[in-house]
């Protein structure tokens, strides 16, 4: 399994493939599963969809890493516009973001002050908008513009990986300033030496900050399809008398609609995480090495007769 998660990773840097999965990746329809689709309006159709459901939505224009500040401009003004449309549409909607895409890399000033403009947009709707994490490169550069961002305005939130080693530190100063974490288990290829190199441990991790998280009395996100890790969390609300409006589960689209049918009967929030746009590939690849049987799936679309 550590193989193909590998193979699927070196793959992903590999130009010519990465070009001709994402020229194929929508026509053939594969790519649908993950992704809402390319642009806003298709993104904002599947919201519908899933509020009319019971569910609330988070909203990704997908992109990272950009290599020139007119992108990641571009990338902050669809985001404004993101936060607008959703709402105009009144959708139970928020926005999720990554720094890398608004020009992390770049100039951090001129990225705080994108990540800045888009929080001032949703709060002043009264909305929320969530940092996500990425590879640990970032991890430091991120929690720290987010400190800076969270010291104007309530309006914005974090997200921890649970198998980095360093996550139950920074769980604990992240709760003493009462920010709003999403625990995830992290989805980058990090080496032993900064992160749990095994599932069990990552999970065992998982649980040890979903409680802190649970304990802190702060509205947080438990993001996870893993059903272990979503009943440790029931469990320990009802053994702690922590009611069911106090925390919302997450999940990402299209991935195991089963289980998030089952949560929002059973009266729990959920939130699903949407995806959309043309830079779809680094998003998709992550969803494969997450489960090396989705490869199959594609590769049967793509030879499919
Ligand atoms: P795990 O990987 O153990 O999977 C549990 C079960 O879920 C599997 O057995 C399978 O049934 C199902 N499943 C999981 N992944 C699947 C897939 N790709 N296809 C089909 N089935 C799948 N990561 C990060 O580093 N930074 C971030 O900001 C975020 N943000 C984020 C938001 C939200 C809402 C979610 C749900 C997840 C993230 N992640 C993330 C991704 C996260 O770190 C992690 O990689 C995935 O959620 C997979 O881990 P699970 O907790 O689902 O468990």
């Amino acid at each position: 399994m550590v193989l193909i998660r590998d193979f699927i990773f070196w793959l992903s840097t590999k130009k010519k493939i990465t070009d001709a999965v994402a020229r194929h990746g929508m026509r053939f329809g594969f790519a649908r599963r993950f992704i809402a689709g390319e642009t806003l309006e298709e993104a904002l159709a599947a919201s519908g969809e899933l509020t009319s459901a019971g569910r609330r939505v988070s909203l990704n224009h997908l992109g990272e890493n950009v290599r020139t500040t007119a992108e990641a401009q571009r990338a902050r003004d669809s985001y404004i516009e993101m936060a607008r449309r959703l709402d105009a549409a009144l959708l139970d909607g928020n926005v999720s973001i990554k720094l890398t895409q608004l020009g992390l890399d770049l100039h951090s000033n001129r990225c705080q002050s994108s990540v800045m403009a888009i929080v001032q947009r949703a709060e002043s709707q009264g909305n929320f908008v969530r940092i996500d994490m990425e590879g640990s490169a970032h991890t430091e550069r991120t929690l720290g513009l987010f400190r800076q961002v969270r010291g104007d305005s309530r309006a914005v939130g974090i997200v921890i990986q649970a198998y980095l080693y360093r996550s139950e530190a920074d769980v604990r100063d992240l709760l003493r300033m009462g920010a709003r974490i999403r625990l995830c288990k992290g989805a980058y290829k990090e080496p032993k030496e900064i992160a749990f190199p095994r599932k069990r441990q990552v999970n065992e991790n998982y649980t040890k900050l979903m409680k802190m998280l649970l304990d802190s009395s702060y509205y947080h996100a438990i993001a996870t399809h893993d059903p272990r890790m979503i009943e440790a969390t029931i469990d320990y609300a009802a053994q702690q008398k922590i009611g069911k409006d106090a925390f919302e589960f997450q999940m990402l689209y299209g991935i195991r609609r089963d289980l998030q049918q089952q949560l929002v009967r059973d009266g729990y929030r959920l939130r699903i995480y949407i995806p959309y746009g043309t830079e779809w590939f680094p998003y998709f690849m992550r969803r494969l090495a997450e489960r090396p049987a989705n490869l199959f799936f594609v590769l049967k679309n793509v030879f499919r007769p």
